[in-house]
């Protein structure tokens, strides 16, 4: 295992050093000795989880919200429970604010697909950031391209931010929409959104907020943030893959049509008459939904809350403190944005002359588990004139003793196959 013991400038009393033993995957073959610093993409998982997933196969499977037997009854209970555990985590009004999705990709394009198309015509203008995921990117670009509008990117500065007024400035009569990243996925910047929120609202315009890389490190309030719409994955906050929430305001909700149509979204249908789709979050979960990841999202947000969410982010924001004076003291390395600013668990930066994947394959040969590339955000890359990065993202897990491993690693790189062979080509 590697170190438990802190050090540094690290407050050790955030959380305790035994959090790696709640992790099975750390106790297997491939997680032993490794540092894993990829949580940005997605995170191990904590025995709750695994349990809470194992135990409702094991007890309660069956299909929910359409069968009138008990234990159908008792899946749906299980489901609605952990819809409620997710509402008042991220301090919706009402359970019915929160939509099961398969993940943040998915909510957007539900959003898209619903809101956009009702909202946005020809010559209108969609707003994003210039630093946006591809999943908060490329279904507002396919919206305004059916739709005849155009994508506006506010700006980002040079050290990866998005400055709320300039966010203001791109607003004007003919913006119909805005989606932003709460935090960014390549820096760890974090957006002023509630200020930009207030902007948008004052124009009338409805916000989508990405927060996939905001609720693994922060506490989210959707209401104190007057969010219209808020997306996360599960998998990224120590639950399981292929699950993802959308929260939207109800008020909002009751508005859209539905995205995908089929079972569980009707009561009944007749040919002769008009489909009458229910109201709530049936409207948009047709068909069977994951019943297991939505408990097993619920578990992993009452595991961070035992482990309390200020510890939590107090942790997250050391270790990125703790990186950025690591890596500073490196002469070839370039701490990429101001991380340490309103640290947020991502830390990225370049080695000067070496091609990203070379470090990464070299951090991998330490048993450094790394991201390396564009990750999925090659237009905020080519506006910080970036071939790619090294990205660190850290994990309730991880420790000081990782970065501190990192850095020594770091120090020995020299350019390898990619810098000789491919010195401008990115993949990932
Ligand atoms: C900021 C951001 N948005 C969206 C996504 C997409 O999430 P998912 O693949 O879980 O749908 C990611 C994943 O890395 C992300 O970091």
């Amino acid at each position: 295992m590697t170190g438990t013991t802190w050090q540094g400038d690290v407050d050790q009393r955030a959380l305790p050093g035994t959090v790696r033993d709640d992790f099975p995957f750390f106790r297997g073959a491939e997680g032993v000795g490794l540092a894993y610093l990829d949580n940005a993409a997605t995170t191990q998982k904590p025995a709750a989880v695994l349990a809470a997933i194992t135990d409702y196969y094991a007890t309660a499977n069956s299909n929910v919200g359409r069968g009138y037997y008990r234990l159908s009854m008792a899946s749906t209970d299980r489901f609605e429970a952990a819809r409620g555990t997710v509402a008042r985590a991220i301090g919706a009004a009402h359970p019915d604010e929160v939509l099961f999705t398969s993940g943040t990709t998915h909510a957007v394009n539900l959003l898209a697909a619903t809101l956009g198309r009702r909202l946005v015509g020809p010559g209108d203008r969609v707003l994003v950031t210039g630093m946006e995921h591809n999943s908060n990117l490329l279904p507002w670009r396919r919206l305004c391209e059916e739709a005849g509008a155009e994508l506006v990117a506010v700006p980002v500065d040079a050290d990866g931010a998005v400055r709320a007024d300039a966010f203001a400035d791109a607003l004007g009569p003919r913006v119909r929409l805005a989606a932003m990243a709460h935090v960014s996925n390549v820096l760890g910047t974090v957006n002023p959104v509630r200020e930009m929120i207030a902007e948008a609202h004052r124009h009338g315009v409805p916000v989508v907020i990405d927060g996939a890389q905001a609720v693994p490190h922060r506490p989210v309030d959707v209401r104190a943030l007057d969010a219209d719409f808020y997306c996360f994955s599960a998998h990224k906050v120590y639950g399981p893959m292929g699950v993802g929430v959308l929260y939207g305001r109800r008020d909002l909700l009751a508005d859209l049509p539905p995205y995908q149509v089929g079972g569980g979204t009707v009561k009944g249908v007749s040919l002769a008459e008009p489909v009458r789709y229910l109201a709530g979050p049936p409207r948009f979960e047709a068909g069977t939904p994951d019943v297991a990841g939505a408990v097993g999202l619920a578990a992993a947000l009452d595991y961070l809350d035992g482990l309390g969410r200020d510890a939590v982010r107090a942790h997250d924001a050391a270790l990125v403190r703790h990186a950025v004076t690591a890596l500073g003291q490196l002469d070839r390395v370039r701490i990429v944005g101001d991380p340490a600013r309103d640290p947020s668990g991502i830390v990225s930066f370049v080695v000067e002359g070496i091609h990203p994947y070379d470090v990464g394959g070299h951090l991998d040969r330490h048993r450094i588990a790394a991201r390396c590339g564009v990750h999925c955000a090659s237009v905020f890359l080519d506006g910080l004139g970036l071939l790619g990065t090294v990205r660190l993202s850290f994990g309730v897990y991880n420790t000081v003793a990782d970065v501190d491993r990192v850095r020594e690693a770091v120090a020995g790189v020299e350019p390898g196959f990619w810098t000789a062979e491919h010195p401008t080509t990115r993949f990932l």
